[in-house]
């Protein structure tokens, strides 16, 4: 009975904390302009990198320099300790890809962390530096990422390993933030603002402070490096 009683209580804690951190969509589309489309490719494969993570490499193997025909097309896996993950595919593939999501769908995939099916994403995808994209800079990722020819991943899907404690707290909300609803244009004149919106959105924080991976960054250590190391498939890395 008290068994029951935790479950149904631990439930409705899940349900109330997605609730408060997951937001509608809608199924306008974005208009898509030569020039976001070009600003969108710009942001995808220099600023936000978004292939570091999503290109497929050979036999998904993420220390791998991409493949030629596997532009944004997933299928990698990153292992770090006992979290293993699931690279997505972003190109316009139905079965596997973006092709049947919405416009704005993708929207609050990149900027609040949430799937296609209202479930939390795992902060490895970057959502904590892609929050701070303007509104015009991320309708423009999804005007280029509609543009990108469709293609399957090379390597079979894989259900992500994700430890029990660590996937029980980031269901019930854990380092979640409100749902991104207006971020303006930064100011392009102001070459200091200009800079703090490029890295934010850059995502150098992420390596160079001890945040938690995309999830929330602590204030007092903005870049202010990390002692930890980074691993990455066995590799150690130390970002000063
Ligand atoms: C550091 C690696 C990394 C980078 C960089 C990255 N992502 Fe992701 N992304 C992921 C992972 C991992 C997931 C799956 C998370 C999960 O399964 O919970 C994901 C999920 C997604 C999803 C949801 C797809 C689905 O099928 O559920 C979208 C959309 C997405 N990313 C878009 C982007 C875009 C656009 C960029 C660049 C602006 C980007 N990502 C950059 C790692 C990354
Ligand atoms: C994926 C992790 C990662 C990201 C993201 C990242 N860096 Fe780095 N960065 C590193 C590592 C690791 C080193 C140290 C490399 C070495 O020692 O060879 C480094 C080195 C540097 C250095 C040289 C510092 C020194 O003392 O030699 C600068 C400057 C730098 N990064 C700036 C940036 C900026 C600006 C961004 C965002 C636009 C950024 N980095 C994003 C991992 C990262």
């Amino acid at each position: 009975m008290i068994r029951r009683i935790t479950f149904v209580v631990l439930a409705l804690g899940a349900f109330a904390c997605t609730a408060r951190y997951v937001r509608e969509v809608s199924l306008a589309p974005i208009e898509a302009s030569a020039a976001r489309i070009e600003r969108g490719r710009y942001l995808v494969d220099h600023v936000a990198a978004c292939g570091a993570c999503h290109t497929s490499r050979p036999e998904g193997d993420m220390l791998l320099p991409p493949r030629h025909d596997g532009y944004l097309a997933g299928g990698n896996w990153m292992q770090d300790g006992k979290l293993g993950v699931w690279m997505p595919n972003l190109t316009a593939d139905v079965e596997t890809g973006l092709g049947a999501w919405s416009d704005d769908e993708i929207v609050r995939a990149i900027r609040d962390g949430v799937g296609r099916d209202g479930s939390f994403l795992l902060p490895v995808m970057p959502w904590g530096s892609y929050r701070h994209l303007s509104d015009e800079d991320v309708r423009s990722i999804v005007a280029y990422l509609r543009t990108v020819p469709a293609a399957k991943p090379a390597t079979p899907r894989r259900e992500n390993d994700v430890p029990f404690m660590m996937n029980l707290a980031l269901s019930l909300g854990a380092g979640r933030e409100d749902p991104v609803e207006k971020v303006p244009e930064p100011d392009r004149a102001d070459p200091v603002a200009w800079g703090a919106y490029l890295a934010e959105v850059g995502g150098c924080n992420g390596c160079h402070a001890r945040g938690r991976m995309g999830v929330r960054d602590r204030d007092d250590e903005y870049l202010g490096g990390a002692t930890a190391p980074a691993r990455l498939a066995g590799a150690f890395l130390r970002s000063r």
